[in-house]
Parts: structure tokens; sequence; C-alpha cells
């Protein structure tokens, strides 16, 4: 395996990063995009950037397409239903919850001219059937059924040696994410670990239909069996401020498929293992979906180790 702790990304001197538009991904996860189509993208087949919001990523893959010049040519299909909902206003100030920002994207991206084709709506309704990947970029799988879909309707068009990047991979909240690479482990190879919650993974086999003979759905995660998928990432991602995201989203996972016992086992688990600070402040949120199921007085301790740590009490 590739060594995960190496960030060329970091390192290299990179002001493409200045004056993009705002929103959600980090510096570091900024740089990675750029630095990934720059150092590895060879115009073999298309980037695909799913998730787009106000076009950082679309900016990023674009510039970096031109710095890299024609004798690579690319082009990137941006999916995105660019309806606002209710925490978009924080970096779209003048729209509301349910207004479109489709005009938004388009004014940031418009100097990308036809590199760029745009797919708006909601991704559920779109296949992807114009040949090879070489890039996809998803910051996109909120849930499962987004998870199914762009896995069974996009993955497998991403060729051997193309690069996958999981925007959430890392996050608490979508344990989907971990679950289906670790299904799929034997076609990807995880190589960039990115700041905050990035994994990219290089694609070592291009995916058949018999890869993807598995179910879906929150019951996938309803029992320890599904230990093995969380147990997978914890030896890809052993650095602890990793391994508290793990454990949130194993816990995220078992609450949601019903099982608030395992998750509670979990959460307390991790708590007895990783600092207290990096718990409350990764994890603490893991437990709110299922507060009513947590014992009071782990209740109240969490209560005050986030306010310690946050200095705002939970709502
Ligand atoms: C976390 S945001 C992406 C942030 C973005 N990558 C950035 O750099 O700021 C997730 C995006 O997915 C879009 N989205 C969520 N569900 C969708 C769906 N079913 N179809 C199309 N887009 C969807 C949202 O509109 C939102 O822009």
């Amino acid at each position: 395996m590739t060594a995960l702790r190496d960030a060329p990304w970091r390192a290299a001197g990179d002001d493409s990063i200045e004056n993009l538009p705002p929103g959600m991904i980090s510096p570091d996860e900024r740089k990675y995009l750029g630095w990934l189509v720059r150092e590895h993208f060879q115009g073999r087949g298309a980037i695909l950037d799913m998730g787009v919001f106000t076009g950082a990523s679309t900016c990023l893959f674009g510039e970096a397409l031109r710095a890299i010049g024609k004798d690579k040519p690319g082009t990137i299909h941006s999916y995105d239903r660019f309806l606002m909902d209710a925490m978009m206003p924080r970096w779209i100030p003048d729209r509301r919850e349910g207004d479109s920002f489709l005009p938004v994207w388009e004014a940031n991206t418009r100097h990308l001219g036809d590199t760029v084709v745009c797919h708006p709506g909601d991704l559920l309704q779109e296949r992807w059937q114009a040949g090879p990947v070489e890039i996809l970029f998803v910051d996109i799988m909120k849930g499962w059924p987004l998870c199914e879909h762009v896995t069974r309707a996009f993955m497998p068009a991403l060729a051997e040696g193309g690069f996958l990047v999981h925007q959430d991979l890392k996050f608490w909240a979508c344990p989907w994410i971990t679950y289906v690479m670790s299904k799929l482990r034997h076609c990807f190879e995880p190589v960039h670990n990115v700041i905050i919650s990035t994994l990219g993974f290089r694609c070592t086999r291009q995916m058949t239909e018999a890869d993807l003979d598995f179910e879906f759905g929150p019951q996938v995660l309803q029992d320890t069996s599904a230990n093995v998928h969380f147990d997978w990432l914890l030896e890809v991602l052993p650095e602890p401020l990793d391994r508290v995201k793990i454990e949130g989203a194993r816990a995220r996972g078992y609450f949601m498929a019903g099982r608030p016992d395992l998750a509670n086992e979990v959460l307390d688990r991790a708590r007895e293992i990783y600092p207290a600070n990096g718990y409350v402040y990764h994890c603490l949120p893991a437990s709110r979906g299922f507060e009513e199921h947590r014992p009071e007085a782990t209740r109240q301790r969490d209560r005050a180790l986030e306010e310690e740590v946050l200095g705002t009490p939970t709502a």
C-alpha cells in the first residue's frame, strides 16, 4: 500500500486555491484536487465532479486541465441539483432555502468554457454512458440511495489506474461509504489521505457486474458482522484522529440500522480508547440522532465535555 502519510499536494506551492468560490471543502482538499489532475490525469477519460455546490471543485479541475495543456485534453462533468438547503445561505447569503443556486455556479465557472458540461437535477435520475472515467470526485453520497446509485451507475466506468475521491469517507455521518469501499476493496487501493474528510483511491481493477453483487441499505449494518468494514478502515487509517471519526461512523451505522444498543457500546468503547477532547469534538454529533437512547449519566457527561471543547452547550 502507498504511504498514506505522504501528502505531496501540501508541499507543492499552489496559488490555484486563492480566489476560488466559497464552499464546504477544506484548504487541503482544494490543494489536493488540483494537484491530482496536474500530477495524475492522463487524458484517457472524463472527470466527474459530483456535488459541486458553488463550483470550487469545478474551478480546481478546470484550471488544472488548463495548466497541463492540450496534449492531455479532458472534460469535466459537473453534477448537482442546485437547490438551496437550510445550511447553504452561510455560503450564498443572498439566496434562501428552496432557491436555485445554478446561476452562482454558472457565474463562477463560465471562464472554463466548454471544458465543463453541467448536469443539473437529481443525480438519482442520471446515468453515465459516455465512455471511460479517469477521475470520479464524490461529494454527493449523502444517504444510502445516492450511495447505491453512484456505485452502480457511475463507478463501473472508472478505468483501471483512474482515481476515486470520496470527500465524505472520514465523515462520521456517512457510514455507507466505508461499507461500500470495504466491499470493493479488491478493486481500489487507498492512496491519498486528505484533511478533513477525504480519502483518494486508485482503481486497481475496473469493476464488473459481479463486483456489485451485494446489498445496500441500513440493514447491512444491523449486527456485529458489520464490524469487518469499519475494522478494515481502521487498518487503512491508524492515526487517532481518523480512528475517532471511523468509530463515529460505526456508531451512526448501527443507530441507523435500528441498533442503538450497539451504537452506545461503540461510543463508550471509543471514549475509553481515545482522548476525551478528540472524541467529543469529532464523534459526539454521532450521538445526537439517538440522544434519547443514551443513558442520562452519559448524556450529561457528553454535554459537559462538549461545552468544555466547543464553548457552547448542546441544543
Ligand atoms: C456537501 S455539498 C458539496 C460541497 C461542495 N463539494 C463544495 O466544494 O463546497 C453536497 C452537494 O450535493 C448536492 N446534492 C445532494 N443531493 C443531491 C441529489 N440527489 N442530486 C443532485 N445533487 C445533490 C447538494 O445540492 C450539494 O451541493
